[in-house]
């Protein structure tokens, strides 16, 4: 096949007809599991100032530092958003949605914009759904959005996971943590790869994340926040893993969970695949207790996830799960000459009000053609029209499956084919 002149830009891909199927499957579950847990949906703006996702994800993180799409257009900065978190605390925030009383339980799906090197499971246009509530610091809180997530991979089938959990504790725990870290370091600071060297002082906490060989002796090795938390922190953090108990929900603790954002406090966590190979994060979130006074709002604590779409269907593909259903039409109306191509025009908008699928030929094909178009289209019926059929006022309706057909008046046909 010739090359084509344009494509997409790297990273970012169609989504074509058969795959959209599936994505409408994955979307409406996700809708209706939402209602079930009387989570709201929220849509914010595609772009976002630059100094939000900034301020909101921290500097020094990667996605700030390394995989942010930005441009400037007059006075003004603006940045495809890289996650949803910061952009629904701003909406939160923006539009006072507190007056609204009681905890905000929003929920949200969209694209999100990473500039990563892509690879299975990575792209620079990728999808997102998930959950922030903001104004709880219950546990309670925390559980039911752990819950939601898992609720979400289990619908579909995937069950096969393992939900990792930690504290990363409120500032004067971290503050005490790193400390306690950077000298744990010190001594082999030259031995560190040069990316945990740069992150010593700025953000210690990801030295924690590296994937380098030279760093994983030191991290081994490390203390754990788990023993640094204070007793307000160690609390949520008991109270967290009592009610994740109660309610049967498995995890494993790893100490060395650290997030990819600023901006969170007290629980981690993540749900990994073993069916997704290198990245193999299916979601994660925690909470985020300082975000909201960070951008400008009222002290107010929250709590949220986010789950990639694209690894979800990825994880279906290896698992052998179907999602949604096959391409089908109820009937696909077959012509014969010109008076009956108008009347089969004429009456797609009746077979459509009484909610049956209709459609016929756009190409002016052969009977035989479109026949075998009907087939292609998985038309349950062919509803064959030539002049005599218009004479008589007699269709064929044939039952494309069981071969088999009737002589109907169109009112007939209407009549058998309506749910
Ligand atoms: P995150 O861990 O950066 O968290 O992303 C959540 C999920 O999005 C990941 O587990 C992964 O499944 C998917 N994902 C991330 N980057 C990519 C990519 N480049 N390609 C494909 N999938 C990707 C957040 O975004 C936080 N906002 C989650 C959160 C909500 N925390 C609190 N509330």
């Amino acid at each position: 096949m010739a090359q084509p002149t344009y494509t997409t830009h790297l990273g970012m891909v169609d989504i074509l007809p058969d795959e959209v199927r599936k994505w409408q499957f994955l979307e409406n579950l996700i809708h209706k599991e939402a209602e079930k847990f009387n989570f709201e949906e929220i849509r914010t703006p595609i772009m976002e100032q630059t100094e939000l996702i900034v301020r909101g994800l921290g500097q020094m993180t990667d996605i700030v530092s390394k995989e942010i799409f930005a441009f400037s257009r007059g006075d003004d900065n603006y940045v495809l958003r890289p996650e949803l978190t910061a952009p629904v605390v701003r909406s939160y925030v923006e539009n006072h949605l507190d007056q609204r009383g009681g905890s905000q339980k929003l929920y949200y799906m969209g694209p999100m914009f990473r500039a990563e090197r892509p690879q299975k499971g990575r792209q620079r246009q990728f999808h997102q759904f998930g959950v922030e509530v903001i104004g709880s610091s219950d546990a309670v809180a925390d559980v039911e959005v752990i819950a939601f997530m898992i609720h979400i991979f289990k619908k579909v089938g995937i069950t096969n996971t393992t939900l990792k959990l930690n504290s990363i504790g409120d500032p004067e725990s971290r503050k005490n943590y790193i400390e306690a870290l950077k000298n744990h370091l010190k001594p082999n600071f030259e031995k560190l790869s040069e990316i945990s060297k740069k992150r010593f002082e700025k953000n210690p906490l990801r030295i924690l994340d590296s994937k380098e060989d030279e760093d994983q002796p030191f991290i081994e090795n490390a203390p754990v926040i788990t023993d640094f938390l204070n007793e307000d922190s160690l609390n949520h953090y008991k109270k967290v893993k009592e009610y994740l108990d109660d309610l049967d929900i498995d995890y494993t603790e790893d100490p060395y969970l650290v997030r990819g954002m600023d901006y969170y406090t007290q629980t981690a966590f993540e749900l990994i695949s073993p069916d997704l190979g290198a990245q193999d994060a299916l979601a994660g979130g925690g909470r985020y207790d300082l975000l909201v006074e960070e951008i400008g709002g009222q002290p107010t604590p929250a709590v949220g996830f986010a789950a990639g779409m694209e690894r979800l269907l990825i994880a279906c593909e290896e698992l052998g799960i179907k999602l949604g259903t096959e391409k089908k039409v109820d009937v696909y109306i077959v012509t014969l000459g010109d008076e009956a191509r108008k009347w089969g025009l004429s009456k797609l908008p009746e077979l459509r009000n009484s909610e049956i699928s209709a459609t016929m030929d756009y190409m002016g094909r052969s009977m035989k053609a479109q026949m075998k178009d009907a087939n292609r289209e998985n038309a349950s019926y062919a509803l064959i029209v030539g002049g005599n059929e218009l004479a008589e006022g007699k269709f064929t309706l044939r039952n494309m499956k069981e071969s088999e057909e009737n002589s109907l008046s169109f009112e007939e046909v209407l009549n058998k084919l309506t749910p």
